[in-house]
């Protein structure tokens, strides 16, 4: 069965890398079945990331998620969450470079905090986000 994640590429990736990151979202199988690019307001980022309200980093990912256009998609594909995460790669891009070097945020990510790309976490949160950015779950 397909499956949708809502996927991101921050600010400052869309701008230095968003051919490249495409690419490789493209090469791992994806089916892009909505995208749009877009800068998040303050209140579209607060709500976007609401689970980490209240962490000290939370401000300041605000700010940067919020410093230019995003491109958000949604991506289409069996086991789609799981398998962006994946491609993503950890988190933190040192220990990304160190364990899949491969991966998007080992190669694009400048930092913690503006590591190139997003992706939510589980099919409910992809499910809301979704929802939330596209006014709409019903992609097919
Ligand atoms: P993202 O996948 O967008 O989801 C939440 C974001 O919070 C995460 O990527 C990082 O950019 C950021 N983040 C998570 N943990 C930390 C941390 N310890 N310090 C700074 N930023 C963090």
């Amino acid at each position: 069965p397909q499956e949708h994640t809502l996927a991101l590429i921050k600010p400052a990736a869309a701008k230095s890398h968003k051919d490249e990151i495409m690419q490789k979202v493209k090469d791992a199988g994806f089916t892009i079945s909505k995208i749009k690019e877009e800068a998040l307001t303050r209140e579209m980022a607060t709500q976007f990331y609401k689970d980490h309200e209240g962490k000290p980093f939370f401000e300041e990912l605000v700010t940067c998620m919020t410093e230019g256009p995003s491109v958000v998609m949604v991506l289409t594909k069996e086991n789609a969450v799981q398998e962006w995460r994946q491609l993503m790669g950890p988190t933190d891009p040192e220990v990304a470079k160190e364990s899949y070097p491969e991966s998007i945020r080992a190669q694009f990510a400048q930092n913690i905090l503006s590591n190139a790309v997003h992706g939510s976490s589980n099919r409910e949160h992809a499910l809301e986000s979704i929802e939330y950015v596209f006014g709409e779950i019903d992609i097919d």
